[in-house]
């Protein structure tokens, strides 16, 4: 327990009534009425046309790439640099990903090395907003367009993110969101499909709820799964989704502050929002150069943290890991450098001014009594 952690859910009032009024109501598991309005909400909010709520944003990874009849033979391309999550859907329909390295600017998957990956078995590309910053979006589409390939957005860490004034997750056949706790809106675990295509949503429904025919009950065409949502997680969610607006204006005034007190700090690298990106600063994260800071990311990890102050380092690239080392033949220099020197900071939404200042200093203090 930290006094000052890297993400913390802010629950308030609303979020209560709702919670008690699903389960006074009942419809405890997963059917009732905030599911359906959770869906439309949220769908209409990313602007896209349909939501299918799911129990996490790994299963909506699944339940996406299984809707899009992805399985064994097909190549899915994956950023380096991600959570495990989105690498693993692609493991459970028996596809083979193809792990590509990033952007050095903005870390997110690089649309000229996803070329170099494409081969005659490449399906799909999962382009990964990464700590709230959005891919390249244009670049990526006009390469899926090129090949035909399908494109589903992670947009997990992501919610309410921009690119060229459009939100991330209205770009691709198929977007999903993670409402884990740390997120930007929680559900307590959670997710989301996203889509614009009648077909593709009314196949997600169905696989989701153990492949049933809906017009049959109990009578099965496809395997399907129970990747459903509880009302009570919709509950949580319609709520949260009501200040989603005041949490990212929060999030970004954080980054603004951690921005403005860092940026003089030669070794530091701030996190970036490009010209054509509104980024939602999931977790504010820098980039720690130690030869020119005098000390490693590690040990100030380690000094902030004996202050009460939580940090993360940034996710180990995927192709370090012996697990999924098979699946990158090409090469992945940024992402290892900009994994090894990332660090994410207390992004809270309940941290004040004064905290933010509180941790700039001790972080100012660390670095100069070394
Ligand atoms: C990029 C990314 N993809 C997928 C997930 C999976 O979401 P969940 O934890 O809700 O299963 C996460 C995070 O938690 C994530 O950060």
């Amino acid at each position: 327990m930290f006094k000052y952690p890297v993400a913390e859910p802010e629950i308030g009032e609303e979020e209560l009534r709702n919670v008690i009024e699903a389960v006074r109501s009942g419809w405890v598991s997963s059917k009732g009425e905030f599911i359906e309005k959770f869906e439309g909400s949220f769908s209409k909010y990313i602007d896209v046309k349909y939501g299918v709520a799911t129990s996490n944003g790994t299963t909506a990874l699944h339940l996406a790439l299984a809707a899009l009849g992805i399985s064994s033979g097909d190549e899915v391309i994956v950023p380096d640099l991600t959570f495990a999550a989105t690498i693993n859907a692609v493991l459970y329909v028996g596809a083979k990903p193809v792990i590509v390295d990033v952007d050095q600017n903005y870390w997110c998957l690089d649309p000229a090395e996803i070329k170099r990956a494409i081969t005659p078995h490449t399906k799909v590309i999962i382009p990964v907003h990464l700590y709230g910053h959005p891919c390249e979006m244009e670049a990526i589409m006009e390469v899926a367009e090129r090949y035909g390939l399908y494109i589903i957005e992670d947009a997990a860490e992501a919610h309410g993110a921009e690119y060229k004034g459009r939100k991330v997750g209205s770009f691709s056949h198929i977007a999903c969101f993670s409402f884990y706790g740390n997120k930007i809106i929680t559900t307590g675990e959670g997710g989301m499909c996203l889509t614009n295509d009648d077909e593709l949503a009314e196949k997600m429904r169905i696989l989701r709820d153990h492949g049933m025919n809906p017009k049959k009950r109990y009578w099965h065409d496809i395997i399907g799964f129970n990747y459903r949502m509880t009302n009570i997680q919709a509950a949580l969610g319609v709520a949260q989704l009501n200040k989603i607006d005041k949490l990212i204006e929060k999030k970004r005034k954080i980054a603004k502050s951690y921005a403005d007190g860092l940026s003089s700090v030669e070794g530091i690298t701030l996190h970036p929002e490009m010209p054509w990106a509104k980024c939602v600063y999931w977790l504010y994260s820098i980039l720690i150069d130690y030869k020119k800071l005098g000390i490693t990311r590690d040990e100030l990890s380690e000094k902030l943290e004996n202050n009460g102050i939580e940090t993360r380092k940034f996710f180990y690239p995927l192709h370090e890991m012996p697990l999924y080392q098979k699946y990158a033949k090409l090469s992945h220099i940024i992402s290892s450098k900009i994994s090894h020197m990332g660090l994410s900071l207390p992004s809270g939404t309940k941290l004040t001014e004064e905290d933010i200042s509180y941790i700039i200093r001790k972080m100012k203090e660390t670095i100069s009594t070394r």
